[in-house]
């Protein structure tokens, strides 16, 4: 029983250790017969350390496949200089070992954890189909450390603040944050389900109204929707919620909270970001009209621009009908753009197009007059593209004016809707950034995205729909707008943005039944409804409701972004494939015919093949 008598890890030895008799427990991670010797690289969480092994002893008879777990007896010794690995952190020593203990044998491992560089061929979903062999790979262990100390630095932070830590039901009925359910049926009412919640914002509301104050939870949510690089059907957040708070005072918290646990976290793991600043303020239309969407990369500027004003008079028969409709012209600038070829050029409309667009109108900025059709301006700058000659003098100026265009840019414009515009704009701007290597990965840029409108108009349903949930308090002064002009009432609702992607979302609530009632009414649900879904916070706020308020930042994103993955299964223990599928347990699975019956549910009929 050697492995209880574990003297030290493997990745920490060091030659302050050398002539020291050690035990040593792990993983063999690579084993090399040179015919006198044998060397076995031993790998535990902590890193990996070179064995040396006679192998004409007793222990260096034993068969040591890779990924087998064994338990070994040595001793430390300097490597002889010629031989010292300074890329490797325990490069300067070796254990020669006296002792060998087989703990657990190794089958050939599905994919070989001995060279990193190959675990990019592996399929995906072999990789979490064995995710137990996956996990042992020293990134993974990394990405679960940071997660577990994020995770432990964000309940500390709130703990030290008077938060209480509390579980809410899991087993619970349909709560509306813009996914489907997942349902458990009830075996003792067949016909009665459960649902999972999809965050546990009702339970944390009503412990504001039993007076709890300062509530946090992990908490994990489920949601039944499609599948993003960013999204998983089961996921993590950091629930929040506080009584007798302002909207700045969540900010405040949050802010702290998130800035104290990121920044404790890069600092430990080493991680190559530089630490992260305080945040800036966005109006959530500002985010609109500069970055083209809610969630803007401030890594870097290039705003949008608008010219549906300026080019109100226009010549050019495409920006014509569409500012005559109603429409907008808006652009955004490339800087160096004026380079591209004509295929390029080509290509970047592509983009767009894929995106949206209906098409992509450029002018290449010159500081001076080239082959082809050009335009000049008074300030020197000369424009060419298929469109410049319909421009008159003042339009010229305009252009470059509000576009800030500056010698060697191609102008990119985009004729549309206002929302479509901004879509399609959003996404060139940060393809831009991208290929300017403008989103540099060591900053994290957060900000807050603040006043989003309470309600947006939803096209398919013709009703109003709220932009969080519906248990978002209209900002006090915008109320009266209620029934004249409902998409005009702006909330007290804000997103934590990092880089481009959202972390958070929160609000203040209603906390009186009438205001719930009315928005409720609002969004279309009519009495019976609200009765039957949302009785019970209705009933809780008509016993003296505490105003109170919270936001709740995804753990997993943050974990994402602290290890530069765009992929959100890279941070999850056991994640599910982008169908749902656990490929691991096999699940979702069929059941027994017996449970079906004791459900009181009839299976489908089987598939066609
Ligand atoms: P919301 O639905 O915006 O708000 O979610 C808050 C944060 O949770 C994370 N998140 C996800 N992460 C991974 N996979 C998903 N499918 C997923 N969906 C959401 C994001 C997001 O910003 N009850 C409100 C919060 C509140 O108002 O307090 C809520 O759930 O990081
Ligand atoms: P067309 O008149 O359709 O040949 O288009 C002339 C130029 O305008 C081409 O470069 C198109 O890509 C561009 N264009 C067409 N429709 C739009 C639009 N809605 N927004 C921006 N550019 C457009």
């Amino acid at each position: 029983m050697n492995f209880a008598q574990r003297t030290h890890f493997c990745g920490d030895l060091r030659l302050t250790h050398k002539e020291t008799q050690i035990t040593l427990n792990g993983w063999v991670h690579r084993d090399r017969d040179l015919g006198g010797v044998r060397f076995i690289d031993l790998r535990d969480r902590t890193g990996l350390v070179q064995l040396v092994i006679d192998p004409s002893s007793e222990a260096g008879k034993a068969e040591l496949r890779s990924e087998t777990c064994v338990s070994v007896t040595g001793m430390v010794r300097e490597r002889s200089e010629d031989v010292k690995n300074p890329k490797m952190a325990t490069g300067e020593i070796e254990v020669v070992v006296s002792a060998i203990e087989v703990l657990g044998v190794a089958k050939p491992t599905p994919f070989p954890l001995s060279d990193e560089s190959q675990m990019e061929t592996v399929d995906e979903q072999l990789r979490v189909k064995y995710r137990y062999i996956d996990l042992r790979r020293p990134i993974m262990y990394k990405r679960m450390a940071m997660r577990a100390f994020l995770v432990a630095g964000l309940r500390r932070y709130l703990d030290d603040r008077g938060f209480l830590e509390l579980e809410t039901p899991i087993i619970t009925k349909s709560t509306p944050e813009g996914a489907r359910d997942y349902l458990v049926a009830y075996r003792l009412q067949p016909g009665q389900w459960y649902a999972l919640p999809q965050s546990p914002q009702q339970y944390k509301q009503l412990l504001m109204v039993a007076g709890m104050e300062r509530y946090y939870q992990i908490a994990k949510c489920f949601r039944d929707e499609s599948q993003r690089a960013d999204r998983q059907p089961e996921f993590t957040q950091l629930d929040v919620e506080m009584s007798f708070v302002t909207q700045e005072d969540i900010l405040q918290l949050a802010e702290g909270l998130i800035r104290t646990v990121l920044n404790a976290t890069i600092e430990k793991f080493d991680l190559d970001k530089d630490p992260i600043e305080p945040f800036e303020r966005l109006r959530y239309d500002d985010a609109v009209r500069l970055y083209g969407n809610d969630k803007p990369d401030l890594r870097f500027g290039l705003p949008l621009f608008d010219l549906t004003e300026a080019l109100k008079g226009t010549e050019f028969g495409v920006f014509k009908a569409v500012i005559g409709s109603g429409g907008s012209v808006r652009g955004v600038r490339y800087p160096g753009g004026a380079q591209l070829s004509r295929k390029e050029v080509g290509e970047l409309e592509e983009f767009a197009k894929s995106w949206g667009a209906k098409g992509l109108a450029t002018l290449q900025v010159q500081s001076g007059p080239a082959e082809g059709e050009v335009k000049v301006s008074q300030s020197g700058l000369w424009l060419k593209g298929s469109f410049a000659k319909f421009l008159s003098q003042a339009e010229i100026e305009a252009i470059l004016k509000d576009s800030a265009a500056e010698a060697g840019d191609l102008l990119c414009f985009a004729a549309d809707t206002y929302a479509n515009t901004n879509n399609v704009l959003s996404r060139l701007r940060l393809e831009i950034g991208q290929r300017l290597g403008l989103r540099d990965p060591r900053k994290l840029k957060l900000c807050w995205v603040i006043d989003f409108p309470l309600v947006e108009w939803d096209e398919d349903s013709k009703t109003w729909s709220p932009s969080h949930h519906p248990f978002t308090a209209p900002k006090a002064e915008d109320l009266q707008y209620i029934d004249s002009d409902p998409g005009r009432i702006r909330a007290d609702c804000y997103d934590m943005v990092c880089n481009g992607s959202e972390l958070a979302s929160g609000s203040i609530r209603i906390h009186r039944s009438d205001v719930q009632a009315k928005i409720f009414h609002l969004l279309g649900i009519d009495e019976k409804t609200q009765k039957e879904r949302f009785g019970h916070m209705l009933e809780a706020f008509s016993y003296g409701a505490p105003p109170h308020g919270g936001l709740a930042p995804g753990i997993d994103r943050m974990v994402m972004l602290l290890s530069d993955t765009e992929n959100i299964r890279e941070v999850i223990a056991f994640p599910k494939m982008g169908n749902g599928y656990d490929p691991m347990m096999e699940a979702p699975s069929p059941i027994d015919p017996a449970q079906w019956k004791e459900l009181g549910l009839t299976p489908p009929p089987p598939r066609e093949a």
